[in-house]
C-alpha cells in the first residue's frame, strides 16, 4: 500500500506531480539538491491553491490540508521511509542514474523507484539500482494537473508485481494509465515530436506562414494547438532532445532533427521559456 511518495527535483514536473499528490491525500516528501528551490515550488503551489479557492474550487481548509501534506527537504535520506519514489529530475542519463542508484540504497527493499524521463531507456537506468524489478517509467504529461493521461513504462526487468501497483496509485490519483512496453519516445513523444520536426520542415520549406501552418492543424485536424505552438509550449530543446534519441536508438531518417529545429535551440530561441520561439512571448 503506497501512502508516503517522495518526489526528486522541484522543477515544472515535480511542482506539478506534488500538487496532484498532495490534493489526493498522500503525504509527499518534495525533495531538490538546492532546498530553496523547493521552497520556492511549494509557494507556487500555494498560490495556485489560493486561484482554485478565489474561483470557488478549492475551500481553504482542503488548501491547509494539502500543504500539511508536503515537506520540503534537500536530501536523499530523508526519503528512507518512502513506499514511491518519483524522480522528476534533469533529462539527463547519468544524473538520473546517480540519484537513482544513491535512493535504492536508501530506500526500503520494497520501494518503488519510478522516473518521469520523457525518452530515455527504463531498462538502462534500472541496471544502476539494487533491485531492477522495483523501476518502472511514471510518465507524466505537463501541466500535471490538467493532463489526465499517464503512461506506465515496463523495463526488461520491471515485475508485475510494481507495475500492478503503480497501476493502483495512477487510478487513486484520478488519471488515466496506459501499459507501455519500453520503446524510444514510448508512445506519446513517439507520434507527436516526429510531427511537430515535419513542421518545422513546412515551415522552413516556406510552404506556409508559422499562424497558417497551426490554423491547418487547429481546423483541419482538430488539434488544439497548433504544431508550432505546441513546439513552444513543451521548448524546443526537449523536443531536440527526443528527436536525437528517436534518431540514435531506430537509426532512421525519418527521425532525423530538422536542421531549423537545431539551429534555433542553438540560438536560445526555446519557446516560452525564453521568451522567444516561433513566436514571441
Ligand atoms: N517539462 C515537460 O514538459 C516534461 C513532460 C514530461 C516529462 N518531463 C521529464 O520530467 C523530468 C523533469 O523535467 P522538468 O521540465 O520538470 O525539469 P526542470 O529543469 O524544470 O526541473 C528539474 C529539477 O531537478 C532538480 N535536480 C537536478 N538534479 C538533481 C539532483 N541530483 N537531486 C535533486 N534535484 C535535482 C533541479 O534543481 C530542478 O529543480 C525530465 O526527465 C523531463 O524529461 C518533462
Amino acid at each position: 500500500m503506497i501512502k508516503k511518495v517522495g518526489v526528486i527535483g522541484a522543477g515544472t514536473m515535480g511542482t506539478g506531480i506534488v500538487q496532484v499528490l498532495a490534493q489526493n491525500n498522500y503525504e509527499t516528501l518534495l525533495c531538490d539538491r538546492d532546498i530553496d528551490i523547493a521552497k520556492r515550488s511549494l509557494e507556487r503551489i500555494a498560490s495556485i491553491f489560493d486561484r482554485l479557492i478565489s474561483k470557488d474550487r478549492m475551500t481553504i481548509e482542503n488548501k491547509d490540508a494539502a500543504l500539511a501534506r508536503i515537506s520540503t527537504v534537500n536530501s536523499l535520506d530523508q526519503l528512507k521511509d518512502c513506499d514511491l519514489v518519483i524522480e522528476a529530475a534533469t533529462e539527463n542519463m547519468n544524473v538520473k542514474k546517480t540519484i537513482m542508484s544513491d535512493v535504492s540504497k536508501i530506500c526500503k527493499d520494497n520501494t518503488i523507484l519510478a522516473t518521469n524521463t520523457s525518452s530515455l531507456s527504463i531498462t538502462e537506468l534500472s541496471q544502476a539500482v539494487e533491485y531492477p524489478e522495483n523501476l518502472i517509467g511514471i510518465h507524466f504529461f505537463n501541466p500535471v494537473p490538467l493532463m489526465q493521461l499517464v503512461e506506465l513504462i515496463k523495463g526488461l526487468s520491471t515485475s508485475k508485481e510494481v507495475f500492478e501497483k503503480s497501476l493502483n496509485f495512477i487510478n487513486s490519483i484520478n488519471k488515466k494509465p496506459v501499459e507501455v512496453e519500453e520503446a524510444p519516445g514510448f508512445v506519446v513523444n513517439r507520434i507527436l515530436i516526429p510531427m511537430i520536426n515535419e513542421a518545422i520542415g513546412v515551415y522552413a520549406d516556406g510552404v506556409a506562414s508559422k499562424e497558417d501552418i497551426d490554423l491547418s492543424m487547429k481546423l483541419g485536424a482538430n488539434h488544439p494547438l497548433g504544431p508550432l505552438a505546441l513546439a513552444d509550449l513543451i521548448g524546443l530543446d526537449v523536443c531536440l532532445a527526443i528527436m536525437e534519441v528517436l534518431h540514435e536508438e531506430f537509426g532512421e531518417d525519418k527521425y532525423r532533427p530538422h536542421p531549423l529545429l537545431k539551429k534555433m535551440v542553438r540560438g536560445n530561441y526555446l519557446g516560452r521559456k525564453t521568451k522567444q520561439g516561433f513566436y514571441n512571448y
